[in-house]
């Protein structure tokens, strides 16, 4: 990071769990970030986020919000149904706009996103933390040298357990789930979980995946979205992806896995998708050897993404993942959850 430079002033819109335990922490670590903005529609969430600093805005009011003296960046944290809303708006105040995953419900919705962002010259991406995971980082390193040969395939499978009444640990009690409506998250497990993984393929092997299919099942929670899905898919240059995606798997199972695997080397990162940092990397080779793959377990890779994000902001250089790819990844989902409808109608 360079020295004496000044910070990248910061607002938040949506101050809820992933704002307030992952991403406002992150800002506060940063080597070239600062927050001064808070917007909800709710006072305890608006509260509930630190630093207690009075200096610190909160605001149940947009308009208020869009106001804030020397405001350059904002981080957008709503249920994805306001996202399009929300950055919109903020496109128009000329905002750079790092909005949470999925970028809109539809793929419909976050090109009416870009196209905002486009038309006011403002900076818009997808607020996918986990490319930022050193062990993720380490492993597009380890692909591109040809550590793992010719690769074949990717496997994925990231789950967890959410009921109807799901709540974050530090939202027990009072937590509406908004991730089981429709209307509000654009889907289930898929919309939800399936981002990641999509994006982190795309980004490990640096090409697009072209093809999706999928499959979903509402099979142990009773919710009108998915519980579960699969989804087989293939790349540009014919590398084919298997992912996994649940709300219906217990969290104590082994849940968090990603597999790379060449004809040279097969490389498993093990519990290093998700929110905090640590995890494992190994490479096993082809006569049998496992090596373990060092990377740094302490960063966190919300924190590595906001300073990445304030870096092109500050600098007014292009951040490293357009928003073209982020769009391309939601016309994947809306292909897989086409495609999953067909299938079901044979
Ligand atoms: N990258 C990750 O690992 C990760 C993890 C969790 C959530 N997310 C994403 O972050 C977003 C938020 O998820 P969450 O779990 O923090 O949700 P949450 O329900 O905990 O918080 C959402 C907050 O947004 C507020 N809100 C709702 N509508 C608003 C509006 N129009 N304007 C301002 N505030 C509004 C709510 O009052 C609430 O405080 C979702 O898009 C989700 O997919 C990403």
């Amino acid at each position: 990071m360079p020295e004496n430079q000044p910070d990248v002033l910061w607002g938040i819109v949506g101050c809820g769990w992933v704002a307030r335990d992952y991403v406002a922490p992150a800002i506060a670590a940063s080597g070239n970030g600062r927050l001064i903005a808070l917007c909800d529609l709710s006072e305890p969430a608006l509260a509930a986020v630190q630093p207690n600093d009075t200096t610190l805005l909160r605001t149940t009011n947009l308009e208020e919000f869009l106001q804030t003296p020397g405001l350059q960046a904002v981080y957008v944290a709503t249920p994805n149904a306001h996202h399009a809303y929300v950055a919109q708006a903020l496109a128009a105040a000329g905002l750079p706009v790092l909005c949470e995953k999925p970028l809109a419900r539809t793929a419909t919705e976050a090109a009416g996103m870009v196209a905002a962002a486009e038309a006011a010259g403002t900076p818009l991406a997808t607020a996918f933390d986990q490319r930022f995971h050193p062990a993720h980082v380490r492993l597009r390193e380890l692909i591109q040298n040809g550590d793992l040969g010719r690769v074949t395939c990717v496997r994925i499978h990231y789950a967890c357990w959410t009921p109807a009444d799901w709540a974050p640990d530090t939202d027990q009690g009072t937590y509406q789930n908004w991730r089981i409506s429709a209307e509000q998250a654009g889907g289930g497990a898929m919309i939800d979980l399936a981002p990641h993984g999509l994006d982190l393929v795309q980004t490990l092997l640096d090409e697009p995946l072209t093809t999706v299919v999928a499959l979903t099942q509402q099979r142990i929670h009773d919710y009108p979205v998915d519980d579960g899905a699969v989804i087989i898919g293939q790349t540009a240059s014919g590398v084919l992806l298997s992912h996994a995606v649940a709300y219906n798997c217990p969290d104590n199972f082994p849940r968090r896995s990603l597999e790379v695997i060449g004809d040279l080397g097969r490389a498993l990162a093990v519990n290093t998708m998700g929110q905090t940092p640590g995890g494992s990397l190994t490479l096993t080779r082809p006569d049998g050897t496992v090596e373990d793959v060092a990377f740094d377990k302490e960063a966190s890779p919300f924190q590595r993404q906001v300073e990445a994000f304030a870096e092109a902001v500050h600098s007014g250089q292009p951040f490293p993942f357009p928003p073209a790819r982020d769009l391309h990844t939601m016309r994947l989902l809306d292909l897989a959850a086409t495609k999953s409808q067909e299938l079901a109608s044979l």
